[in-house]
């Protein structure tokens, strides 16, 4: 009941959110691109107002890198892990729903701050802001943070058929004509690059962790643990495999007419690694490269992506 009224929420504002002129989809924030279906520039000026509380559980990731899933893997921890109860759980999901709250924090309208107020710990909380951008209080309150990534070009690929499906940009595009813009940072969020500059200054964080979707994907067992361990989730070894298949691209596929209404569809399309060989042309594969090497690469963060394993070859 309270996911069927979070989804036709959804689906009213990505309604609205059509109806948008071309020109207007992506607005200038503060030096920064945000999607007007979404986001509004009342709602940024004020984001610093939000008042995290210390045992937030915060996910943080740029468009595409899988915050989704992630975010649906964080639920079902905190769930399993008895955070929750049942009863306590449908209230809390049913509290979202009255409160009208989007599922990342710099959505919907600027009064959602105070109504997050109302939300009974532990919040979860989803943003796809660079560090800079976070509100302050979220560090301030050492809220633990797990910041996700994903190798910049199965993003870039994932990031041009949503924006496409979700009519984010101001033209029906192909991807040769997106794929200059990503790789210049004049999408929503920026350069993805930039965000792997900015994160990799918090490595040492001990309240940030730093995980990546092809870990997942690779082990997403190990990943599970380590992420519980880091929130300080207690579930068993048989927990962890029940929400590995609850979270399985196909299960959150399957269900996500009821998670996410006509947004799954542009949501859920492939979920695999590696799927810009079929897209990236030669000269595309170089300028990411390029772009990669001359700002990321030597970064420690930018090593923990493996861009020689998941971008080349
Ligand atoms: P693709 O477009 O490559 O398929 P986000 O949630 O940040 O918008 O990211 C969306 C990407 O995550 C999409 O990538 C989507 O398919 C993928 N994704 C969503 N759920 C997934 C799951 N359970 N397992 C693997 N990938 C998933």
């Amino acid at each position: 009941m309270a996911q069927k009224g979070l989804t036709e929420f959804l689906n009213k504002t990505l309604a609205e959110g059509e109806k948008i002129a071309p020109a207007e989809r992506l607005f200038l924030y503060n030096g920064g691109l945000y999607p007007a279906m979404v986001c509004r520039p009342e709602t940024l000026k004020i984001l610093d107002t939000f008042e995290a509380r210390s045992d937030d559980v915060v996910l943080v990731g740029y468009p595409k890198t899988g915050t989704n899933w992630v975010g649906q893997i964080l639920t079902e921890l905190a769930t399993a892990s008895g955070k929750y109860g049942e009863e306590e759980w449908k209230q809390k999901q049913q509290k979202e729903q009255e409160l009208k709250l989007f599922p990342y924090l710099e959505f919907g309208d600027p009064d959602k701050f105070e109504r997050m107020k109302k939300l009974p710990s532990r919040r979860i909380i989803k943003t796809h802001l660079a560090p800079q951008k976070i509100p302050k209080s979220i560090l301030q309150k050492k809220a633990k943070i797990l910041v996700l990534f994903r190798n910049p070009k199965d993003t870039a690929v994932s990031y041009f058929h949503f924006a496409k499906g979700m009519k984010l940009r101001p033209s029906e595009e192909t991807w040769n004509e997106f794929f200059p813009d990503y790789i210049s940072g004049k999408v929503p969020y920026g350069l993805y690059v930039d965000h792997i500059i900015e994160w990799n200054k918090y490595l040492d964080d001990k309240n940030i962790m730093f995980i990546t979707y092809e870990e997942i994907k690779e082990n997403g067992t190990l990943a599970l643990k380590q992420i519980a361990e880091f929130f300080d989730f207690s579930v068993s070894e048989q927990e962890i495999q029940s929400i590995m298949e609850k979270t399985s691209f196909q299960a959150m596929k399957e269900k996500s007419p009821e998670t996410h209404g006509v947004m799954g569809k542009s949501l859920f399309r492939k979920g695999i690694v590696g799927d810009w060989k079929n897209v990236f042309s030669e000269s595309q594969n170089e300028e990411m490269d390029q772009k990669f090497e001359e700002n990321a690469a030597r970064t420690k963060l930018g090593m923990m992506l493996k861009y020689e394993e998941y971008c080349k070859g």
